[in-house]
């Protein structure tokens, strides 16, 4: 019943183009140390940090979460999934990540440091790093989307997704010129450009493009609706396209019509948010698992936003910095490190268990793919998140009380993950070499 109402996506999935599997490990075993990093950096800095969302600590924990963080899983997820789902490998993919990782790595924390150390000369080698990188990456992902032909809308949603990255860097690109050479151009307006096409553009169109695919077949729901699934993506696009749009050409003059496009986009957040939870209530195998409990959370998350991004209708334009900072925190950690962690439980043990089987005797010496990230320790660091969730927006709220405490969970449950993963890892080189010698 469900196949013929919904949209059921490519379930059959080709595994045998997929990329050599350090092509996105190494992107995946990075996350967890920008995460680290973030998070000491808010427990060094303390309650300095929260004064403003504007401070050089926010901003700079910020790029480390949404650079160092999300970018990063999601161009090794990028990597690994477009031959496997859209039948486009890319080419060249190890060369392509053995070019982009290390680029992304230290473009990234030059562009905290820059920050941090209130604008110095390495934000110009930041930019270059952070530039090259993702022309490389670009370049090589929109060739292999223009071959894809599997699954219309996830291609959609990944061809939107990738369509707001160059958005979001070349944005991102001039603030900080502006910044830093102190060129005249309206720095508010393209700020709120660069937030809105980084994380409702790159980061959340790519959410949905994914989850439409790989929500029923990974966590046993129903499909989702083919209406929303062939026309949720391009409405949100639409939607920021025609507010950017109306923001460049009238700037703040034009509040009311572009209050209407940001309202089109939340709902469609809205929308997807609830009918993925809706969706999770009715899925077929009942057993706890991790990924849901991410997912859900993330939905959670995705639906307050979407609500609080709302407030850009406030009267007076703009929201009390709290929730300004309230919201920061539940578009980034609540939504999206809560997807993507559950996405890597999923796809990490997914790919030993792949690669190893393509070894002779490989798989052979695993019994279950549950033995490859503890289920326990999965459990511990889901909890730790969630709490961390809660403890970040309190500091929002409270500094003085909450900052160092929030901090230092952050701390604990992103070293957890990075263990976590990294014992997926080992695992799989153990049983590699073990197999070569035998
Ligand atoms: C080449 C890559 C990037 C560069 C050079 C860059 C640079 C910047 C700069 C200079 C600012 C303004 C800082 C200030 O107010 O002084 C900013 C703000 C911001 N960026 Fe980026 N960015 C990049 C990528 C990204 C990506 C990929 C995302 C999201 C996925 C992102 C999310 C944000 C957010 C959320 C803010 C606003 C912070 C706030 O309003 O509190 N950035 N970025």
């Amino acid at each position: 019943m469900h196949e013929s109402a919904g949209y059921s996506g490519s379930a059959a999935l080709s595994v045998d183009q997929a990329p050599p599997i350090l092509v996105p490990f190494r992107f995946f075993l990075t996350a967890p140390l920008f995460g680290t990093f973030a998070a000491l950096l808010l427990l060094f800095l303390g309650p300095a940090a929260w004064a403003s969302r504007w401070s050089a600590g926010i901003l700079a924990a910020t790029h480390l979460m949404a650079l160092g963080f999300l970018t990063m899983v999601m161009m090794g997820a990028l990597l690994q999934m477009l031959p496997v789902v859209a039948g486009a490998p890319v080419a060249r993919a190890h060369q392509v990540s053995a070019l982009v990782h290390p680029m992304l790595v230290m473009g990234t924390l030059a562009l905290a440091w820059d920050f941090l150390s209130g604008g110095t000369r390495v934000m110009a080698a930041a930019l270059a790093l952070l530039g090259s990188a993702f022309i490389v990456f670009i370049a090589a992902i929109t060739a292999s989307l223009l071959r894809a032909r599997a699954a219309a809308a996830t291609v959609r949603g990944m061809r939107l997704s990738v369509a707001a990255l160059p958005l979001t860097v070349v944005l991102g690109m001039s603030l900080a010129v502006i910044r830093t050479w102190h060129v005249a151009l309206p720095f508010a307006t393209l700020v709120t450009l660069h937030l809105a096409w980084g994380l409702g553009g790159w980061v959340g169109l790519l959410v949905i493009g994914v989850g439409i695919q790989v929500v029923p077949m990974f966590q046993t729901t129903p499909p989702y609706p083919r209406i929303v699934a062939e026309n949720l993506t391009p409405m949100i696009f639409s939607a920021l396209l025609g507010w950017s749009l109306l923001r460049v050409l009238a700037g703040h003059a034009a509040p009311d019509s572009a209050g209407a496009f940001i309202f089109l986009a939340a709902l469609g957040y809205a929308l997807y948010a609830v009918i993925t939870l809706a969706l999770q209530r009715r899925k077929r195998r009942r057993i706890p698992d991790i990924t849901v409990r991410f997912w859900r959370t993330g939905m959670v998350s995705l639906l307050a936003c979407a609500l609080c991004g709302l407030s850009v209708l406030w009267p007076g334009g703009r929201s009390p910095m709290p929730i300004q900072l309230t919201w920061g925190i539940l578009a980034i950690v609540g939504f999206g490190v809560s997807v993507v962690s559950g996405m890597l439980y999923k796809i990490v043990p997914f790919l030993v268990w792949l690669h190893l089987s393509a070894r002779p005797d490989g798989r052979g010496r695993l019994s279950n793919m549950k033995q490859i990230i503890s289920v326990r320790h999965a459990n511990i660091q889901f909890w730790l998140h969630l709490a961390s969730i809660l403890l970040l927006c309190g500091a929002a709220l409270a500094p003085g009380w909450l900052a160092r405490p929030a901090a230092a969970v952050f701390a604990c449950l992103n070293l957890l993950l990075g263990l976590n993963l990294a014992g997926a890892w080992r695992l799989y080189r153990g049983l590699v070499s073990g197999s070569a010698r035998s």
